[in-house]
C-alpha cells in the first residue's frame, strides 16, 4: 500500500500566565480546521499544541498568588486542555515545556550550538520589557518604551549567552527569497525581509535573574531564555533528542506553523536560524494570522474586556462559535469581535441559509412523499448550474485551504446553501406538487437539494465537526465515519429510497434582543 503523505501542523504554545480568551481560541480552532481538512483529504496528519511555561513573568505571577510555579502552571494548563476539549480540538499531542522530553531536546540543541562556536558568553546591557520578555537596543525603543507593547522598559546589565544570529542573516534572507510560500501572507513576508535587511543582532539566549527555566547544561546558573526554549517545542514533542525519534523522522519538517502576527518574527527568523545552525531542516511554512480585536482595543485582563470562549460555547454551541471565528477573520487581516456580529453571523449564515435549507427540504419531502426520495430523473432547467457548482466546490475548497484562506473556504461551502435556496425558488416545488404529472420532477428537485446538503455537510465538517451527526438523521442517514470522507463527494451518493426526517432546526434563530443575557 502506498504510504499516505504526512502533514504536520502546529499552534503556538500558549503562556499559562492567565486563562485563554477568544483570540487564542481563534489560533487553535484555525489550526484544527486545517488539520481536520487535511485528514479528510487523505493525509497522515500530526497536530500539535501546548503550553509555554517558563520565564520570569510566570514565576512572578505564581509568586503573587503565593504558589509554586509548578502548581500555578499545572492548574492553568489543565484549563487550556479543558478549553480545547470543549472546542472539539483534535490535537494529537500536547507539549508542556516543563516536560523532561522537552528539556532534553532544548539542552541538546544548546550544547550543539555551543560546541560549534555559535553560542558565546558576553556581558549584556539592554532595555528589557518584562511582559514581552524581550531585550531591546536603545534604537528600537519607541518614545523610550517597548516597541511591541508600548509599556515601560528597564535597563538591565548581566552576563548572558548569545547566539550568533547575525552570521546566518544572509542565508536566511536567501531562503525567504527563494521560497515564496515560506511566509504567508505576502505582507508579512515583506515585513520580515525588511527586518533582516535592517540588520540582525546576535540574540541573548540566557538569563541569570530568575530560575524558572531550563538550565544551560554546562553553566546551570543560567537558564535558557524563553524563545529558544519555546520554539524547540515543535521538535521536542516529536521526540527529537530522545531515544525514540520516530515521530521526528516521520513528520519533521513541519508543513505549517500557524501563529499570530505578533510572533511571526520569532518563527520566520529566530527559529529557522536555530535550525539552520543545528543542521536541521527548516519548517515549510509559517502562516501569520491577524488579530481578533475589540472596539475597545486589545483584549487584556487589565482592561477587563476579555471574552471567555467557554461562556460563548455554553450560550451558542461549539459549532456556531467555531464557525464564527473561522468565517469572520479574513486571511491575514484583523477582525473585530462583538457579540452582535456573532449573533448576526449565526442568524444569517447558519439559521437563514444553511439550517433553513435543511428545514425546507425535509418539510417538503415529508409533505409530498412521506420523506422518501427516489433516484433523480434527467437534469433540466436550472439543475445543470446547481450540479456544476456543487461538484466544483470540493476542489475550490481544497485550493483555498491549501492557500490557508480559511474564511474564503468556509464561505464557499455556505454559498452552496445560498445557491440551493435560490434553486428552490427557481424550481418552485410547491407549484410542481399541484400537478400529479410532475411528481417525478418534484422528486428530482428535492433529491438535488438533499444531495447538495449532503455535500455541504461533508465539506463543513472540518469547521463544524459536531454538525454531521446532527445533520445525517435529517437526510435519512446514520452516522458512519465513511459518510464524511472526501471520497463520498461524488454526485448521486445519497441513496435512492432515503427517508428525510423533520427535526428540530439545526441552528435556531437567536433573538438579538437576548444579547448580553446569560
Ligand atoms: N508563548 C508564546 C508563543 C510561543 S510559540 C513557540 C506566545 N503565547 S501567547 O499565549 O501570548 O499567544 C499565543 C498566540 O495567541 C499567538 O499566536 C497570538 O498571536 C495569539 N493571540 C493572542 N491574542 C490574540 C487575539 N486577540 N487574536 C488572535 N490571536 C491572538 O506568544
Amino acid at each position: 500500500m502506498q504510504e499516505k503523505k504526512t502533514f504536520y501542523i502546529t499552534t503556538p504554545i500558549y503562556y499559562p500566565s492567565d486563562n485563554l480568551h477568544i483570540g487564542h481560541a481563534y489560533t487553535t480552532v484555525a489550526a484544527d480546521a486545517m488539520a481536520r481538512f487535511k485528514r479528510m483529504t487523505g493525509y497522515d496528519v500530526w497536530f500539535l499544541t501546548g503550553s509555554d511555561e517558563h520565564g520570569q513573568k510566570i514565576e512572578r505571577s505564581a509568586q503573587e498568588k503565593g504558589q509554586s510555579p509548578r502548581a500555578y502552571v499545572d492548574k492553568i494548563v489543565a484549563g487550556f486542555q479543558h478549553l480545547w476539549r470543549s472546542l472539539n480540538i483534535s490535537n494529537d499531542d500536547f507539549i508542556r515545556t516543563t516536560e523532561e522530553r522537552h528539556k532534553r531536546a532544548v539542552q541538546k540543541i544548546f550544547q550543539k550550538l555551543y560546541n560549534q562556536g555559535d553560542i558565546y558568553k558576553a556581558s549584556y546591557e539592554g532595555w528589557y520589557c518584562t511582559p514581552c520578555e524581550t531585550f531591546w537596543t536603545e534604537g528600537r525603543l519607541v518614545d523610550g518604551n517597548c516597541p511591541d507593547c508600548g509599556r515601560p522598559v528597564e535597563l538591565l546589565r548581566e552576563e548572558s549567552y548569545f547566539f550568533k544570529m547575525s552570521k546566518y542573516a544572509d542565508r536566511m534572507l536567501k531562503y525567504i527569497e527563494e521560497n515564496p510560500d515560506f511566509i504567508l501572507p505576502a505582507s508579512r513576508r515583506n515585513e520580515m525581509m525588511s527586518f533582516i535587511k535592517s540588520g540582525l543582532e546576535d540574540l541573548c539566549i540566557s538569563r541569570t535573574t530568575f530560575d524558572w527555566g531550563i538550565p544551560v547544561p554546562f553553566d546551570p546558573k543560567h537558564v535558557i531564555y524563553v524563545w529558544v526554549d519555546a520554539l524547540t517545542n515543535y521538535i521536542s514533542a516529536l521526540g527529537y533528542g530522545g531515544e525514540d525519534d520516530s515521530l521526528y523522522r516521520k513528520y519533521w519538517p513541519a508543513d505549517v506553523h500557524l501563529v499570530g502576527k505578533d510572533i511571526v518574527r520569532f518563527h520566520t527568523i529566530i527559529w529557522p536560524i536555530i535550525l539552520m545552525a543545528a543542521g536541521l531542516p527548516l519548517p515549510k511554512q509559517v502562516v501569520g494570522h491577524g488579530w481578533l480585536l475589540l472596539e475597545s482595543g486589545k483584549m487584556s485582563k487589565s482592561k477587563g474586556n476579555v471574552v471567555d470562549p467557554l461562556v460563548l460555547i455554553d450560550k451558542y454551541g461549539v459549532d456556531a462559535i467555531r464557525y464564527y471565528l473561522l468565517r469572520e477573520l479574513p486571511f491575514g487581516a484583523d477582525g473585530y469581535y462583538s457579540e452582535e456580529a456573532l449573533v448576526h453571523r449565526i442568524n444569517q449564515d447558519l439559521a437563514n441559509d444553511f439550517g433553513n435549507l435543511f428545514n425546507r427540504t425535509c418539510a417538503m419531502a415529508n409533505k409530498y412523499f412521506g420523506g422518501r426520495l427516489e433516484a433523480p430523473g434527467e437534469p433540466e432547467g436550472p439543475d445543470a448550474e446547481l450540479l456544476e457548482l456543487v461538484q466544483s466546490t470540493p476542489g475550490k475548497v481544497e485550493e483555498l485551504m491549501n492557500r490557508r484562506e480559511i474564511s474564503n473556504a468556509v464561505a464557499a461551502v455556505i454559498r452552496l446553501a445560498g445557491r440551493a435556496n435560490k434553486y428552490l425558488e427557481e424550481t418552485a416545488p410547491w407549484a410542481l406538487a399541484k400537478d400529479p404529472a410532475k411528481r417525478g420532477r418534484l422528486n428530482t428537485v428535492l433529491y438535488n437539494v438533499a444531495e447538495t446538503l449532503r455535500f455541504a455537510t461533508v465539506l463543513i465538517s472540518p469547521f463544524m465537526p459536531g454538525l454531521p451527526e446532527r445533520a445525517w438523521p435529517l437526510l435519512g442517514l446514520e452516522e458512519r465515519p465513511d459518510l464524511h470522507t472526501w471520497e463520498s463527494l461524488r454526485w448521486g451518493g445519497l441513496p435512492a429510497g432515503t427517508v428525510l426526517k423533520k427535526g428540530k432546526p439545526l441552528f435556531p434563530r437567536i433573538d438579538p434582543a437576548t444579547l448580553g443575557e446569560g
